[in-house]
């Protein structure tokens, strides 16, 4: 059994972010999107992973080899992103005539794979795919279930009218007939070679395919909404690790990394996460806050963001449910003429 991790594709619903980052790079409670998927694949038992690349490859292969990872990794490039299906074609030589798991390295899964993986071993299926319900299914591939809800009837990627409230999880297991499958199959109206398709012509010559309910949360994080909501449920599992002195006040459960300096005069209350080297000073973390590594925070109020490396974040008030990138300055000036001085990078959101 191998593992195809995706984490190509240019992530235009997370810019500014992702003009300098590659998507699955964005850290949720303060760890690559994509550190997720692998680790749900290695206690999964999968130790040949093959990692699809594209626009930031070299960024992907650094951030991560920085980790030891109990696994053979191998990057695939991908070139420009055709399509989930393309991604299997690219990686034919990786993917040999072994059974694979497709994981989309954008999604996370509270429960991880292990459940799922066995659900398609025993059952001897061809592909099995990971369903759950949604609110906004027109934002997904959408299943058609037969009348007894025993097998599936049809999938449609980004259906107008979705037949059922079942999203397909972007997380897939495939016998090698799915080569067969994703070289047969045409590219849609949006000109990709969409894993639906390919699905669904197993199921048109006679495959078995099966599915699995997924019962804990499942995120895909492809908007700043997503991030922030992954952020929140993260958080929601952590313990209360405290790793420096200090004499603020900390309730609850807050993570607190080596070298980070917290002053007396800052309250901190959980669930958050704060990353190394950090200075914290007169200042309020609240609830569902991820702050990276060497940030600068002071005289401000920060809840429900997420605030990358880097950032220098003094005098600015209240900021809530915010994702803030990399090396940000936000800071208040007392000099005339007064107002806001902004350099923004190209489609960024301001909530003034
Ligand atoms: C992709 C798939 C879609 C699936 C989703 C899950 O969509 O095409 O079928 O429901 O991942 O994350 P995309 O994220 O490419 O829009």
């Amino acid at each position: 059994m191998k593992a195809l991790i995706l984490s190509g594709g240019h992530g235009t619903r997370l810019r500014p972010l992702t003009y300098s980052q590659q998507k699955q790079l964005i850290p949720v409670a303060n760890k690559p999107v994509l550190f997720y998927a692998i680790e749900d694949v290695i206690e999964a038992g999968i130790h040949e992973i093959g990692i699809i690349v594209g626009p930031n490859a070299d960024q992907v292969k650094k951030t991560v080899l920085s980790r030891d990872w109990d696994a053979n990794i191998e990057f695939i490039y991908q070139g420009d992103p055709k399509g989930l299906a393309h991604a299997i074609l690219v990686a034919r030589e990786f993917l040999g005539d072994d059974d694979f798991v497709m994981y989309l390295g954008d999604n996370i899964l509270r429960e991880g794979i292990v459940r799922h993986l066995e659900h398609f071993k025993k059952g001897n299926f061809d592909a099995s795919i990971l369903l759950q319900e949604v609110p906004n299914p027109q934002q997904f591939g959408v299943v058609e279930l037969s009348e007894d809800g025993k097998t599936i009837k049809r999938l449609i990627e980004k259906p107008k009218v979705p037949p059922s409230n079942l999203a397909l999880v972007g997380i897939y297991f495939f016998k090698p007939v799915i080569h067969e499958a994703v070289r047969n199959i045409k590219p849609s109206w949006r000109n990709e070679l969409e894993i639906t398709d390919a699905i669904q012509w197993l199921i048109d010559h006679g495959y078995k395919v099966g599915w699995t309910k997924v019962t804990g949360w499942w995120k895909d994080t492809g908007k700043p909404e997503d991030i922030l909501d992954a952020n929140r449920l993260i958080l929601d599992d952590i313990e209360r690790n405290i790793k420096v002195k200090t004499n603020a006040r900390i309730i609850g459960r807050v993570v607190v990394e080596e070298g980070t300096e917290i002053d007396e005069n800052t309250v901190i209350k959980g669930p958050a996460i704060i990353g190394k080297n950090c200075k914290i000073r007169n200042a309020y973390i609240g609830p569902y806050t991820s702050i990276g590594d060497n940030c600068i925070i002071e005289n401000t109020e920060i809840e429900d963001s997420v605030i990358l490396e880097g950032c220098e974040i003094r005098n600015a008030g209240r900021i809530l449910e915010s994702l803030i990138g990399r090396g940000v300055k936000i800071l208040k000036s007392d000099n005339h003429p007064r107002g806001r001085k902004l350099v923004i990078g190209d489609n960024s959101q301001l909530v003034l």
